[in-house]
């Protein structure tokens, strides 16, 4: 098989980390794919900017069109965020037979199913398995790990960067402006941390992950949402003095038709065991009707956590091309509304 050509949208906190392990890990990939995988092109806004991951000459481009209308390029990564112009780049992609990942969940909790169904008409894989939980392979736990049963809850902690923040409040006594400030210099908020402070981060990720795990279409709308700029030192300090952890939840439940979707600071027991999810990381608890009570654990953001992701998609988009069914398998799953289980 020839080589897989990359075209890399952003070059940031994401698109570094998607550098690294398609450099560092090409032994791996090349066992996994049996071929090689190059970046051919990279799309930035500064094409003069330093760099965390070393380039080569000539890779960054500030012309999306040297990558979407590149006949050469199989594969967009999509890392730059966004979302009209974004949406309107993937678009292009797909139209031109290219498949696409990207961790963006903003694009994909609204207009996920446009897109998606653009994919599978031009017959390519979209894949997002980043855009929720970081490095943490929950969605296709959901759609093909627990493909047979029935999904009626899921809760946990799904914003890296609101829960580095209450840790370090709570267990270091900081002020939670510092502390934001020391997320966004981590790479762990979003480009304007309002969406994750205000809880819009993890509504997003919570539609997305209601949508697969109960396999209906769910609106951002419909998501209750209550971020944690409101919360004050005194709160977490009171609530610690009773026992009590405060974090950023997100809820989702379903019972026959009814679906409720929500996120909340909450406060848990010290003895939760979402209480003791520090930092960055992030836990979700899914309950099936079959299996009971899984949870999954891992780093919710940042660099090489979430490329990790990107790329393992990279992966299954490959191996999907070997054998001739791209735009026809698993983590698409976006079901209208009115098209419920049949067995209900
Ligand atoms: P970032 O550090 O701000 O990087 C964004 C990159 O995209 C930069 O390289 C920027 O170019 C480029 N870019 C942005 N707008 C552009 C435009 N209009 N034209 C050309 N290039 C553009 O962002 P990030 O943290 O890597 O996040 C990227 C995406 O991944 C977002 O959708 C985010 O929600 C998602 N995500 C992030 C994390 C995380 O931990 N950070 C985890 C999961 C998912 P310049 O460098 O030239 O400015
Ligand atoms: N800003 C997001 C977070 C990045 O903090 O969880 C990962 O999606």
């Amino acid at each position: 098989m020839k080589a897989i050509s990359i075209g890399l949208l952003g070059l940031g906190t994401v698109g570094s980390g998607v550098v690294q392990i398609i450099k560092n890990h090409q032994d791996k990939l090349m066992h996994q794919v049996g071929c090689p995988v190059t970046i051919k092109k990279i799309l930035v806004q500064n094409l003069i900017k330093t760099r965390p991951v070393e380039i080569e000459a000539g890779l960054l481009t500030n012309n999306a069109d040297d990558i979407l209308l590149d006949e050469e390029i199989d594969v967009v990564i999509e890392v730059m965020g966004g979302i009209d112009a974004t949406k309107d780049y993937l678009i292009t992609a797909l139209r031109q037979g290219k498949h696409v990942v990207t961790a963006n969940k903003d694009l994909m909790a609204l207009h996920g199913s446009e897109l998606l169904t653009v994919a599978s008409e031009y017959g390519c894989d979209l894949f997002y398995e980043a855009s929720v939980a970081g490095g943490i392979p929950i969605l296709r736990s959901l759609v093909d790990g627990l493909a047979s049963d029935r999904v009626t809850q899921m809760m946990g902690i799904v914003n890296g960067t609101t829960n580095y923040i209450l840790t370090k409040m709570s267990n270091e006594g900081r002020s939670y402006d510092e502390v934001l400030k020391e997320a966004q210099a981590l790479g762990f908020a979003e480009a304007d941390p309002t969406s994750d402070v205000e809880g819009l981060d993890a509504a997003r990720k919570m539609a997305i992950l209601a949508t697969l795990g109960f396999s209906m279409h769910i609106d951002l709308e419909d998501v209750k949402v209550k971020g944690i700029s409101g919360v004050t030192e005194d709160d977490i300090r009171y609530g610690k003095q009773l026992g009590y952890t405060m974090k950023l939840i997100g809820y989702a439940h379903r019972e026959g038709e009814k679906v409720e979707v929500s996120v909340a600071p909450t406060f848990l027991s010290d003895n939760h065991p979402l209480a003791s999810v520090q930092n960055e990381y992030n836990a979700v608890y899914v309950y099936g009707e079959a299996v009971g009570e899984t949870m999954f654990y891992g780093p919710g953001a940042g660099s090489l956590p979430t490329a990790t992701s990107i790329v393992s998609d990279l992966v299954g988009v490959v191996k999907n091309l070997r054998l001739g069914v791209n735009g026809k398998s698993a983590v698409t799953p976006q079901y209208p509304k009115q098209l419920k289980d049949d067995n209900e």
